[in-house]
């Protein structure tokens, strides 16, 4: 009787999970898609417990023991969250993402580990060892890949680490790693189990993520932490394979897949072929712009707002600092003083702004700016050189026209958003910071360039003040 509970848990989990994913689709229903998927992930977790005391047999043997120890894995696990969760800033939510989808290719590394070594995955034949296997490996390598890339996010680890030939290194850790596995499957299924030869192979398989993450810099971070969330995601459904668990075969393969289609997108939005992801060290270059001729000048941030105030057409384009300064609500305010002056106020949205995929979206989505005004970079690229000023808020890389040219920057060949061809342009930021790939800006010597030093919230205050004097 308790298992047809428990499937029936499992089945309703994973239609949560479909279901609150599509509602995640717009920001209008993203909120209650989150609840809802976690609805289902509270379901699958107390599905996965009742399995304890009804299916697996070996479990019933220290089932005292085992009970107290998922309770207590599980306290830990919530108390962490929950604490972290409420505690994160939104400037540094990617940082969390990568730590919690690294844990998820862990925890599946962890269930190939255990049945590898127990010997049951081998036990169920050559498919599930099989896929016990290659589980495994991509779980570790997205587990380690993942913490590299959250010391990277969180400024714990600056810069690119390459070793010499380290294409060929890799190459050989994955065909290694591969062979070792491939080793492990048939002398398991005959009955062989080498447990420091398993334990090898997860070495060699955390090496791997490490090694594979290092070398990658500069802008493209966000390409490889959507491929860690594809890693996890297929990691999870071999694992639920192999456990004969529907929920984590249904979870697993749309995370799997909703991570490759971002990966795709991410990659899309960089120009750069996926392919180069896994063995290549795009990103990696240390150039940092270089000298660059012409110089900065600076501007007032009345002389800014007054400017905009008396033009036709205004293009912004927001980036990560806008985040940081948590000025969108006073950007709002702005905007909405130039729209009563009759101002065509436009906002540019790159793919990569800011420091998550939609973190931009999000951000005006909460000051409550209407999505007409928002455009995605392809729509409103063309319209830059009609804008009387465009205006850049704490962006820095996704406006640096050395994408378009200097081939040794480690974003050249990313797309940009043309502010430099606007007839006037004004950038603030609070002083010579760099952006992530830690790039010179050639935009900021720009002729039709000038800066506006200053935090963005304060700056938008003075705006405000500004254009509210003259009426
Ligand atoms: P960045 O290139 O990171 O530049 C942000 C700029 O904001 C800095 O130059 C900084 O200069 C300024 N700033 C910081 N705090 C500020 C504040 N309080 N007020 C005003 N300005 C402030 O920004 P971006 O163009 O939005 O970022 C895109 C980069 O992040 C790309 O390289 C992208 O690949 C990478 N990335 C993106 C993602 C995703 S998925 N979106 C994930 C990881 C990495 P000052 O210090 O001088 O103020």
């Amino acid at each position: 009787m308790i298992e047809y509970v428990i499937h029936g848990a499992y089945f309703l989990a994973a239609l949560l999970f479909i279901y609150g994913l599509k509602r995640m689709a717009s920001p209008v229903t993203a909120r209650s898609g989150i609840l809802i998927a976690g609805v289902g992930m509270v379901l699958a977790v107390l599905a996965a417990f009742l399995y304890g005391f009804d299916v697996r047999e070996a479990a019933q043997e220290h089932l005292t023991m085992n009970v107290a120890l998922v309770l207590i894995a599980l306290g830990l696990g919530l108390g962490w969250a929950w604490y972290s969760g409420k505690k994160v800033a939104m400037t540094d939510m990617p940082q969390m993402v990568a730590l919690y989808n690294g844990m998820g290719g862990g925890a599946a590394a962890a269930i190939a580990a255990t049945e590898l070594f127990s010997g049951n995955a081998q036990s169920h034949g050559v498919v599930v060892a099989v896929l016990a296997v290659l589980g495994g490996l991509i779980g570790a390598v997205a587990l380690s890949g993942s913490l590299i890339a959250w010391a990277k996010l969180d400024g714990r680890m600056n810069g690119v680490f390459r070793l010499p030939a380290q294409q060929i290194i890799n190459l050989v850790l994955f065909l290694g790693s591969l062979a070792l596995g491939a080793y492990i499957v048939v002398t398991g299924i005959n009955g062989e189990i080498s447990f420091p030869l398993i334990g090898l192979f997860f070495i060699l398989a955390l090496l791997l993520g490490v090694l594979l993450t290092t070398p990658i810099g500069g802008a493209d971070m966000p390409v490889v932490i959507s491929l860690y969330n594809a890693f996890t995601g297929l990691a999870v459904a071999f694992e639920g394979f192999v456990l004969q668990n529907p929920a984590m075969i249904i979870a697993g393969t749309v995370v799997g897949s909703a991570g490759t289609l971002l990966t795709l997108m991410m990659a899309k939005a960089m120009n750069r072929p996926v392919s180069n992801v896994i063995f290549s060290q795009f990103g990696g270059s240390d150039d940092d712009g270089g000298e660059i001729e012409g110089s900065m000048k600076s501007a007032d941030a009345s002389d800014a707002a007054i400017a905009m105030y008396y033009a036709s057409k205004v293009i912004i384009v927001p980036g990560y600092g806008l985040a940081v300064a948590q000025a969108q609500h006073k950007l709002y305010e702005f905007v909405k003083l130039l729209q009563k002056q009759g101002v065509d106020v436009a906002f540019a949205i790159h793919p990569v702004a800011g420091r998550m995929p939609g973190h931009m979206n999000v951000l005006l989505a909460e000051a409550g700016v209407p999505y007409d005004i928002i455009h995605d970079l392809e729509d409103i690229n063309e319209d830059f050189p009609q804008a009387d000023v465009a205006i850049v808020l704490g962006a820095n890389d996704v406006v640096n026209p050395a994408a378009r040219h200097r081939k040794s920057s480690p974003i050249y060949g990313m797309p940009i958003l043309n502010v430099d061809m606007a007839r006037q342009a004004y950038v603030v930021k609070r002083g010579q910071g760099k952006g992530y790939s830690g790039v010179e800006n050639e935009l900021f010597f720009a002729e039709n360039t000038s800066m506006v030093y200053g935090d963005a919230q304060k700056v938008m205050v003075q705006m405000i003040e500004a254009v509210k004097s003259l009426g």
